[in-house]
């Protein structure tokens, strides 16, 4: 594969694809309209041209596309879908995980998306809406339906594990979270998902927004982060509490907490930031959270911990359908 290129496609969901070749999909189920198309490089804000119909109502986004796109239009590209906390825009979180700023972040279209958890926007379907994205991206931009993957701060971290617990989440290989406002999720039996989830979080411990400790907030009871975890290392195979099957790495300003479970080694990571607010981790605070909450840290590049996650996922599939996950 040349350098420049990957790409990322997915379908509804049912999809399908094939290795990472260089021509679109092979498999009828999966959409390629858009290979072919050209589009500006660069970060185009959400606006009425970047909008599609879901649930009845108007959804804007923004999108990220690599400088190197129209090198090759017809040629697959990952994806990440990138949703911004409470108050923000899809700006706000382009300017907080700076994926263009990274070499292999380069290789990724990103769309970055208005959402928020159930609590926060009562009858907006945010699933059906993420779903949709896919399905409009595919029409408009070329996709590798392998490396789909979803990052989100805050509210968009407490949509991206809702994404990961529901069956929407099967088109995505790996999920990526900062500060995850969990309003959704208050137990291990709480989840849809059938197949293991790929699942990173980092959290500062003194986030007076949503508490590491969890707790009380906006009529939901939020979750403990590690205990959090611990629910993921199970859904994902692990049993509870096993100590085989969790380390613990000591660094300077933070620790990083793997769970390795069913042969899928770190498939549960989270990086627990000591002197960190309610925000997404960045060694040199160049991101909008830095003007707006307590960023004292800066000790981890989080950004670069998600891309490395996301560039160990992928999906894998055959006959219509996503039958292997590997990591
Ligand atoms: C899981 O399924 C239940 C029961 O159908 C539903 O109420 C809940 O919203 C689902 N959660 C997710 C994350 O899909
Ligand atoms: C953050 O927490 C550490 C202890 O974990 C403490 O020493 C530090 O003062 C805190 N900073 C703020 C701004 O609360
Ligand atoms: C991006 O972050 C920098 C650093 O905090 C800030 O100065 C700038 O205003 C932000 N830009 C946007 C568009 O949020």
């Amino acid at each position: 594969m040349s350098a420049s290129v990957r790409a990322i496609l997915t379908g509804t969901l049912l999809l399908t694809t094939f290795a990472f070749a260089s021509k679109p999909n092979s498999f009828s189920a999966v959409d390629t309209s858009g290979c072919g198309l050209t589009h500006a490089a660069g970060y185009h804000d959400a606006d009425d041209t970047n909008s599609l119909q879901s649930g009845g109502l108007t959804r804007k986004y923004g999108i990220y596309v690599p400088q190197s796109y129209n090198d090759n239009p017809n040629k697959p590209r990952k994806l990440i879908l990138d949703y911004h906390g409470n108050n923000g825009t899809p700006l706000y979180q382009y300017n907080n995980t700076r994926y263009f700023d990274y070499p292999n972040g380069e290789e990724y279209l990103t769309q970055l998306a208005s959402t928020s958890p159930g609590r926060a926007r009562q009858g907006v379907d945010d699933l059906q809406f993420t779903t949709d994205l896919l399905a409009h991206l595919r029409q408009t931009y070329c996709i590798d339906s392998n490396h789909v993957y979803a990052s989100g701060k805050s509210n968009g971290g407490g949509f991206v594990d809702f994404l990961a617990c529901s069956k929407n989440g099967d088109e995505f290989a790996a999920f990526g979270m900062a500060s995850a406002a969990l309003y959704s999720d208050n137990g291990v039996e709480q989840c849809n998902n059938t197949r293991p989830r790929a699942i990173l979080e980092a959290h500062g411990m003194n986030d007076t927004t949503i508490s590491y400790y969890g707790g009380p907030r906006n009529g939901a009871m939020l979750p403990d982060i590690q205990t959090w975890i611990g629910w993921w290392a199970q859904r994902d195979g692990c049993k509870a509490n096993c100590a085989d099957c969790m380390e613990v790495q000591q660094r300077s300003g933070y620790e990083v907490i793997s769970y390795s479970c069913g042969g899928l080694k770190d498939v549960v990571q989270h990086y627990d930031v000591f002197d960190l607010g309610h925000c997404w981790p960045s060694t040199t605070g160049d991101n909008s959270d830095s003007a707006r909450s307590y960023c004292g840290d800066r000790s981890l590049d989080y950004t670069s911990v998600v891309l490395d996650s996301f560039s160990r996922r992928s999906l894998q599939s055959t006959s219509g359908q996503w039958q292997e996950w590997s990591i």
